[in-house]
């Protein structure tokens, strides 16, 4: 069997490490980019992720016979669609369906009409539109923080949580001009009330009719401990069984998952794939802050890790329609990804370092190192090539003990500057609006 997986990063690894760990039958995949680690798994093919029409050839002309996506762009783009027209089976939304990602506009105003529980909003067509809106009494007091969201997708730069109507203020103008964000990710800004509570993500595999939920996950998303400094791609992620009780998983299964796969299908647009749900816990019970409509980074590498069920299966079973009889099983415990990156990142950051001491980190089934950033220098030693680098991923009975196997790990690998946090699965930042 043959598998095309289009994406570079950490996700993709874990992705294909997932893919050939529990399959029944053998594997050749292919990875489009791809990276180093990627390389010891398949073989990388140089197309972009974005480029539709050379992977939809390479397929084809090579009989791919399942196609996998990792990042949001070319499923906004609609290569699901071009795929599926082009008779070759592909993993993923349709173009409508990743709507619940590509416009947070759209997403919002789709809960809206199903009735989930989420933050109170306003859409804004304009910058002037955007300004009059934090400036009026829709959100409470003046001094009550506010949330402003470019509605397109940001790479994670289209979301200011603001302390103050002045920052909100100045972030729709700044939104406005182009500089941070697309210009046409920002033609529409959504106001948002500012929530607080513990956030939780909560991803599921969909076949449009079925799903099958994944252990829910935590990240921490800022570049230093105790969630300070800027916002990054991801610099670590847990799944434990403290991150939300059962209880609480029934309340967003029967108010929020329900919900968005049936809306979905009455819209027209049942939806297949992954969802990736980000959840604010508030006082008030669970409310939707954003659908993603594929696997996050680094989320998935701590989620694939404790798979016990064939990966290739589930992702046949979400092409063909029958999630039903597929039994997704997961290993019991927690697990831990913590991210190593670049001196520098997430601002300009060094490449080029070389990558000592993995040699001394003896992987298998509960521990895994997950490449995002790597190649191969000219002499053919590994050096770093992006601003997240690696990601130790461990699973154990219990999450002390799987981040003990992360920070073990962690230690032996080296190059200069690699940063990283030694809070992972540690800090449970109670999100203060305006804290
Ligand atoms: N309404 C809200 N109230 C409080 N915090 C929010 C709200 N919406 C978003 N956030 C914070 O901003 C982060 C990014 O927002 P999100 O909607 O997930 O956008 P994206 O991931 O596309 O950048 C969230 O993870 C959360 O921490
Ligand atoms: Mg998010």
């Amino acid at each position: 069997m043959k598998i095309l997986v289009i994406g570079s990063g950490g996700r993709e690894h874990a992705l294909i490490w997932a893919l050939k760990q529990n399959s029944a039958s053998p594997l050749k995949v292919y990875c489009a980019p791809g990276n180093a680690g990627i390389a010891s798994l398949g073989e990388c093919v140089n197309i972009s992720a974005d480029d539709h029409f050379a992977l939809r050839e390479f397929a084809r002309s090579n009989a791919i016979d399942l196609t996998i996506v990792g990042p949001e762009v070319p499923l906004a783009n609609g290569i699901v669609d071009e795929f599926q027209s082009g008779g070759l089976k592909i993993v993923g939304p349709s173009q409508a369906a990743a709507r619940l990602e590509s416009s947070k506009a759209f997403a919002k105003d789709f809960m809206q009409r199903h009735a989930l529980p989420t933050a109170d909003y306003v859409v804004a067509h304009s910058r002037d539109e955007a300004l009059a809106a934090v400036r009026s009494a829709r959100f409470g007091d003046t001094n009550a923080p506010v949330v402003v969201k470019a509605d397109g997708l940001a790479a994670g730069k289209g979301v200011i949580v603001a302390r103050s109507r002045a920052e909100a203020e100045r972030a729709i103008v700044e939104l406005s001009s182009g500089s941070v964000v697309a210009q046409e990710s920002a033609s529409r800004i959504l106001i948002e009330e500012a929530l607080e509570g513990r956030e939780v993500s909560v991803l599921l595999f969909a076949d449009g009719q079925d799903y099958a939920l994944m252990p829910a996950a935590r990240d921490h998303k800022r570049i230093g401990e105790n969630d300070t400094g800027p916002n990054t791609g991801g610099m670590g992620a847990i799944t434990d069984a403290s991150i939300i009780d059962g209880e609480t998983v029934e309340q967003i299964v029967r108010e929020v998952v329900e919900p968005t796969l049936n809306g979905a299908v009455k819209e027209g647009f049942p939806f297949r794939g992954v969802l990736f749900i980000g959840l604010m816990l508030t006082a008030a019970g669970p409310k939707v802050l954003e659908y993603n409509v594929r696997f996050g980074d680094p989320e998935t590498q701590a989620i694939l890790i404790r798979l016990e069920s064939d990966l290739v299966e589930i992702f046949q079973a979400l092409v063909d329609g029958r999630l039903r009889d597929v039994d997704v099983r997961w290993r019991a415990g927690s697990s831990a990804c913590v991210v190593l990156a670049s001196g520098g990142y997430p601002a300009a950051y060094q490449t080029g370092a070389l990558i000592a001491g993995l040699d001394r980190v003896i992987v298998g089934p509960a521990l895994q190192v997950f490449h995002a950033g790597t190649s191969w220098s000219e002499r053919g030693e590994l050096v770093t090539a992006g601003g997240r680098v690696l990601g130790i991923t461990a699973w154990q009975p219990t999450l002390d003990a799987a981040l003990a196997r992360c920070y073990e790990a962690v230690d032996r690998i080296n190059w200069p500057g690699k940063q990283y946090r030694r809070d992972i699965g540690r800090f449970e930042p109670h999100q203060q609006a305006g804290g």
